[in-house]
C-alpha cells in the first residue's frame, strides 16, 4: 500500500527538490512551525532555529533544500557543519542536519525519504562521509542511520544517547576508533529569543500531546 501511495504521488503530482532561496524563507519557517508544533514540547522552537541558522558560519547553503509539490513548498532540510575528535586529538569535519520536516498533511507519503536521500547524494558530492543526528530513531533507521554506539561515537561525557545516530555516507568511513561528537554552536538556542520570535507570529495553541512523552523517553535514554 505504502509503495502505491508513493508512486501515485509521484505520477500525479509535480515533485521538485531544489535549494532554498530567500523568497522561501518565510514559508519554510511556517512549514517548520506547523510540522513541529506541540510535537516534542508544547509549542516549538525549530522555526526559530531555521530563522537564525541561515546566517551562521556553520550553515551549509549548498545542503539547504526545499521540496515542492505542485509548486508549493511542503518541506525542507538544512545541514550544518559539525566535528568529531578522536583520542589522539585528530579532528574530522562531518555533517549534521535538522530541522528536517514535511508539512503534516503530506507526511508519511514518501516525501521526507526523497528529500533526505537527495541531500545524502549531494553531501557525498561535496566530499562528506559521515552524518550524526539526534532524533526519533523511527524516522531514521530506514534511512541507514545506526546507533552512535555501533560506531563508537559518543558525547564529551562519554555517553551514547539513544537519540544520537550515525550514518556513513561512504562505507567504512569510520574505522571503530572512539570519537567525541561536537555540534555547531548554532544548536544552542536562546529560549527567550525563540519565545519572542514566536510571539511575533500568528498565535497557535500550545497543548500536550503523547508524542511529547515519547520525546522525553527518547531524549533521556542511553545505549549501554
Ligand atoms: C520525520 C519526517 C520528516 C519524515 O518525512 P515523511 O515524509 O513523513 O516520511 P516518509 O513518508 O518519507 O517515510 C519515511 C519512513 O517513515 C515510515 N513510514 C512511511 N509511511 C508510514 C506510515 N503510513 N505509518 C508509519 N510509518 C510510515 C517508513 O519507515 C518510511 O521509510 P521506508 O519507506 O523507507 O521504510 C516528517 O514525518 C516530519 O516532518 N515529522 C515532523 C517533524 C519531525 O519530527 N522532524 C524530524 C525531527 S527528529
Amino acid at each position: 500500500m505504502k509503495r502505491e501511495k508513493i508512486e501515485w504521488s509521484q505520477m500525479n503530482k509535480k515533485v521538485e527538490i531544489r535549494n532554498e532561496v530567500e523568497t522561501d524563507y518565510k514559508k519554510v519557517e511556517e512549514v517548520t512551525r506547523r510540522a513541529f508544533w506541540n510535537l516534542y514540547v508544547p509549542g516549538c522552537i525549530e522555526h526559530y532555529l531555521v530563522h537564525v541558522m541561515r546566517s551562521h558560519k556553520d550553515f551549509l547553503p549548498k545542503l539547504d533544500f526545499v521540496i515542492e509539490v505542485d509548486n508549493q513548498v511542503i518541506g525542507n532540510i538544512m545541514y550544518t557543519k559539525a566535528r568529531m575528535v578522536d583520542e589522539s586529538g585528530e579532528e574530522k569535519e562531518i555533517l549534521t542536519f535538522g530541522p528536517v520536516c514535511i508539512m503534516p498533511e503530506y507526511q508519511r507519503m514518501g516525501y521526507g525519504k526523497m528529500l533526505m536521500e537527495h541531500s545524502f547524494e549531494q553531501a557525498v558530492a561535496l566530499g562528506y562521509d559521515v552524518i550524526v543526528i539526534f532524533g526519533n530513531p523511527n524516522n531514521y533507521v530506514s534511512r541507514g542511520f545506526k546507533s552512535c554506539k555501533k560506531y563508537n561515537v559518543c558525547l564529551e561525557n562519554g555517553t551514547y544517547p539513544a537519540a544520537m545516530m550515525v550514518k556513513e555516507l561512504k562505507p567504512e568511513a569510520l574505522d571503530g576508533r572512539k570519537w567525541v561528537y561536537y555540534d555547531s554552536a548554532v544548536m544552542k538556542i536562546d529560549e527567550q529569543e525563540a519565545q519572542r520570535f514566536d510571539e511575533s507570529l500568528e498565535k497557535m495553541e500550545k497543548n500536550f500531546q503523547p508524542s511529547q512523552e515519547e520525546f522525553y523517553i527518547h531524549s533521556h535514554s542511553f545505549v549501554q
